[in-house]
């Protein structure tokens, strides 16, 4: 049933290739150069801002996807925990698309929250990986995100696919405001066709983080910077490696290393980077620099280039293919999600089954 792994949350890992391909199966034309994907009359071309809701690893495929709907299509998006978007009841202004996403559709907070944005008549859209469930029912338009059965309790394979769906989405919505022009969307298109063959190469960072991994399962604290759209993903990576390593991890955007958080860094504690080379590497350098001269340990995770930019004084380097920058985020779930497995695994405690953690939280 684990298909010759360990743990689902591994086997979980594995499947990403496969089931990130299966929503670009879906969602995509069979030569994969257009969408494909009907949305019950949504058009993004009338729709003035997005709203987005979900708790958890949700969210940060929420906030990832906040940074591709505005640059790639313009489009303005508001981004909440269900939580706290519940109870603070915020109005919508024209023209709202609100989005909730739940690999379950059962999360209390999430079903709240969409039930509030229903009875104040915006229209709801929600991504799920659960069709009967009641999030996929009560929404408008309920979209799939085709990840299969996830049986491990830290989110893998969803993530991954909650961003393939919402990758998709944009190009749907900068395609339908004109905000990219035929050329723009075919090398979003492309770069889509890439991700299930980068992601298998992207598992074979497997060895090279287990080394790291254990290394850091011996620290009390790990804090992981990204920036832009790879700020999320620290987010991500510190979350699963709290869940089920049990070691205390923060993420942060890198500009606001010197902002408070830097205050933690000595030898101790090591400091995760995923910064794959991008118009703003040179910024996150000299953030590294910042960790590395009090003594910091940084584990950098990146491309070729980007590592042989950073100098020698980079504790470890984990080499990630290069990859198009729009698909960089689902990509490098990968690595982080490894290095919380391996730490896990090194720590002995229970990878598919955390203490105090349930898959569905259906109470508040
Ligand atoms: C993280 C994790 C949780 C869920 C969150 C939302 O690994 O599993 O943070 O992502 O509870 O769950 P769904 O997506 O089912 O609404």
């Amino acid at each position: 049933e684990k298909g010759g792994h360990r743990h689902f949350m591994m086997k979980e890992i594995a499947e990403q290739p496969t089931v990130v391909g299966k929503v670009l199966d879906a969602y995509l034309t069979p030569e994969g150069d257009a969408v494909a994907l009907d949305l019950e009359g949504i058009d993004f071309a009338s729709i003035q801002r997005l709203s987005i809701v979900a708790c958890g690893t949700a969210y940060y495929a929420g906030l990832v996807a906040k940074y591709w709907f505005e640059r790639y299509a313009r489009l303005p998006v508001d981004i909440d925990v269900a939580s706290e978007f519940r109870y603070r009841e915020p109005p919508f202004p024209e023209g709202t698309l609100g989005v909730f996403v739940s690999q379950s559709g059962e999360t209390a907070d999430t079903l709240a929250a969409l039930r509030f944005a229903t009875g104040e008549g915006i229209r709801t859209l929600a991504l799920v990986n659960v069709p009967e469930s009641s999030i996929a029912r009560e929404a408008d338009v309920a979209v799939q995100i085709h990840a299969g059965p996830e049986i491990a309790v830290a989110s893998t394979k969803a993530f991954t696919c909650q961003l393939a769906t919402f990758a998709v989405l944009v190009v749907k919505a900068a395609q339908a405001r004109g905000a990219l022009d035929a050329g723009g969307v075919a090398e979003l298109l492309a770069a889509l066709r890439k991700l299930p063959g980068l992601l298998s190469h992207a598992l074979a960072v497997d060895d090279a983080i287990r080394t790291a991994a254990e290394a850091i399962a011996e620290s009390h604290d790990v804090l992981f910077l990204g920036r832009g759209q790879m700020f999320p993903l620290a987010l991500e990576g510190a979350l699963k490696l709290k869940e089920i390593s049990y070691l205390h991890a923060e993420g942060y955007p890198s500009g606001e290393l010197k902002h408070g958080p830097i205050a933690l860094v000595d030898k101790a504690t090591p400091v995760v980077v995923l910064a794959p080379h991008d118009g703003l590497f040179e910024k996150t350098v000299s953030n590294m620099q910042e960790v590395m001269a009090r003594g910091g340990r940084v584990l950098l995770i990146s491309d070729a280039r980007a590592i042989a930019q950073a100098g020698d004084e980079v504790w470890q380097a984990i080499t990630m293919p290069d990859a198009p920058e729009f698909i960089q985020p689902v990509l490098y779930a990968v690595p982080a999600q490894l290095l919380a497995y391996h730490a896990a695994v090194a720590k002995g405690t229970d990878v598919d089954q955390p203490r105090n953690l349930a898959k569905s939280v259906t109470v508040e």
